[in-house]
Parts: C-alpha cells; sequence; structure tokens
C-alpha cells in the first residue's frame, strides 16, 4: 500500500472541514430552505454529512449520470440517468460534488440546474482540483484545493472499490492501481 497510496486528508481533517463548510453555508443561506442536489454515488458521502453540519430546513435530491469514459479520464460528455424530481422554480439550488476535476461536469450540471428557474444556483465541492481545470468554474464553496493526484474515499472511487473509506488517500502510483485495482484494499485505516 506504501508506494501506491496513502492519506492526503485523514477522516478528522475532513470531519473538521465539513462542520466548518456547514456553518458558512448555515451562514450564508439563514432564512431561507436549500436544496441540496447531488451526483450519485460519489457525492453521496459528503452530502450525507454536510447537511447534518447545515442548521436549516433543507431538502435534498439527487441526480445520476453516467459518463462516456473511465472516471479517471473524466471527458465531460454526460448522460442523466436520474433527474432531480423535485420543482426547482424560485429555490435557492447548492449543487454539491464530491470533487472538481475538469470542470466539464459541473459546468454542465449546473447550467441543467439553472435552467429549472431557481431563484440562485451555486456549487459545493468537498475538493477542488484548481490545477486540473479546463473550463472556469469557481465553486464557491470548497473543502480543501486538492493536489494533481488521483484520490479515492469519502464517496470517491476507482473502478468501484475504496467509496466506503474514511479518509482520503492519494493515489501515487496510478499504473500500480490500473494493473491490479485492489492493490489499496490492504490499506487499513488507522483505529479511530
Ligand atoms: P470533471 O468533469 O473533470 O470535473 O470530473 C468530475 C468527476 O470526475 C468527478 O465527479 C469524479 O467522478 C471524477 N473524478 C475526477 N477526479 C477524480 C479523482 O481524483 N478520483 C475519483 N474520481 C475523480
Amino acid at each position: 500500500m506504501a508506494e501506491v497510496g496513502r492519506v492526503l486528508y485523514g477522516r478528522e481533517d475532513v470531519r473538521r472541514r465539513v462542520a466548518e463548510l456547514g456553518r458558512t453555508i448555515t451562514g450564508e443561506y439563514v432564512g431561507r430552505e436549500p436544496v441540496l442536489v447531488t451526483v450519485l454515488k460519489g457525492g453521496a458521502v459528503f452530502l450525507a454529512d454536510l447537511m447534518r453540519a447545515v442548521d436549516l430546513p433543507v431538502e435534498v435530491s439527487f441526480m445520476a449520470i453516467s459518463r462516456y469514459g473511465d472516471a479517471e479520464e473524466s471527458l465531460g460528455r454526460v448522460q442523466i440517468l436520474l433527474d432531480v424530481e423535485l420543482d426547482l422554480a424560485g429555490r435557492d439550488v447548492l449543487l454539491v460534488e464530491d470533487i472538481v476535476d475538469t470542470g466539464l461536469t459541473s459546468r454542465y450540471l449546473l447550467s441543467v440546474l439553472r435552467s429549472r428557474g431557481a431563484a440562485s444556483v451555486e456549487l459545493c465541492t468537498l475538493l477542488d482540483k484548481t490545477v486540473r481545470r479546463i473550463v472556469p468554474i469557481h465553486p464557491r464553496y470548497a473543502g480543501f484545493d486538492c493536489p494533481d493526484s488521483f484520490v479515492v474515499g469519502y464517496g470517491l472511487d476507482f473502478r468501484e472499490r475504496y467509496r466506503n473509506l474514511p479518509d482520503i488517500l492519494q493515489v501515487d502510483d496510478l499504473a500500480a492501481l490500473r494493473a491490479d485495482p485492489d492493490a489499496l484494499t490492504s490499506y487499513a485505516p488507522p483505529a479511530a
């Protein structure tokens, strides 16, 4: 495990940062009832923690999309598999993402949500890989400015693995993980 990946943000860092984001969002949306929209599957873990850190009446909704190509390539060509069931007209919508990489997915989803007549649409991402950006997407809320490495854990996967890791791992040897997608399964999180 040591040479394939290592902890980038431990569970305690994540817990602290999510609590801070929750406080900031609570302060900025006070008096309103935002709709938190998350993209399955990666965003589900972050949403579950973030919504409990927001001290306001919130509604949640989910989208699912498919990308053409591997998540690691994130080509930005997107098809909606599951759409928001709520009427977003006049609502304050917060798109909650696990990670913004090139920005192509967020740009597409933000334009879809804006087309639904929302009063406001903002973006909150746990991880912001600003160095990889190819379109100008600037999340209003970002947990961590993420280095240019592939990361897994806390909802983020490599070929559907590792979403349940409580820590966020940085993959140092992506070629090794491609060759053996289970290479990080021996990762043993330290006792809480
Ligand atoms: P974007 O369209 O390039 O911003 O890609 C966003 C999507 O690519 C995310 O929602 C993830 O599903 C996936 N992705 C990008 N970087 C990573 C990573 O480091 N680990 C896991 N998934 C990633």
